[in-house]
């Protein structure tokens, strides 16, 4: 089944810090799985993100339109060879438009992420003047996930737009399971490793861009 995920880098205000919720992040395993969204706001989600890949394929496909539309974000595999699908999806063809992060603003999740951190300002990772919520297209079978790596990494190549440089401010990351099957696919996350300081990298060129690679044996 095709996975999508979502998400976005949020910068949070310095003095939430000794805030229980950051507290059980950082003093924890370095995440957080406590928030999960309402079926309703599921929904949304999937319907803007359904919305924005088959605006794509249809610039990118015109002919093929119908057949991606009738089999859905979800089957996107099977149909992919259609396209030049490692061409198709840079990062800012899958960035939201300025008017979903007012919707997302408006979700239950985030709500309930402003009552713990209170100003929560989503990064403008792209620099494209609005606040950056996004997703992922990864087919199964094949190498469209990144190999392991720790978010600062990027950081240190320079991603991640201005606001992530910050001091004043703290980062979390938020990852979202559009699509997924449970125990098959989904986000994988090394426990305390943002603890790790022993981790070998080095950088990569990847289709134009540079990525981190993982030299130490897992
Ligand atoms: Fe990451």
């Amino acid at each position: 089944m095709e996975k999508v995920m979502d998400y976005s880098s949020s910068n949070l205000t310095n003095s939430c810090v000794n805030n229980a919720f950051v507290q059980t992040i950082y003093n924890g395993n370095g995440f957080s799985t406590q928030l999960k969204l309402s079926e309703t706001d599921l929904e949304t989600f999937r319907t803007m993100i359904r919305m924005q890949w088959l605006y794509r394929l249809q610039l990118l496909a015109p002919k093929e339109i119908n057949q991606f539309d009738k089999i859905g974000i979800e089957r996107y595999h099977e149909l992919s060879h259609l396209i030049d699908h490692a061409k198709a999806w840079p990062k800012t063809s899958r960035v939201l438009p300025k008017e979903a992060v007012a919707i997302v603003r408006k979700m239950d999740f985030f709500n309930q992420l402003e009552m713990e951190f209170g100003d929560i300002l989503i990064a403008d990772e792209e620099r494209l003047g609005w606040e950056n919520v996004y997703w992922r297209l990864v087919r199964p079978g094949n190498a469209d996930f990144g190999s392991f790596h720790t978010e600062n990494w990027f950081v240190q190549l320079g991603y991640y737009g201005t606001e992530i440089n910050d001091l004043t401010r703290e980062k979390v990351k938020i990852w979202i399971s559009i699509h997924s099957t449970p125990g098959k696919n989904g986000l994988m996350i090394v426990p305390n490793s943002h603890h790790r300081t022993d981790w070998k990298w080095h950088v990569e060129e990847r289709n134009g861009q540079k990525k981190n690679r993982l030299l130490t044996k897992m």
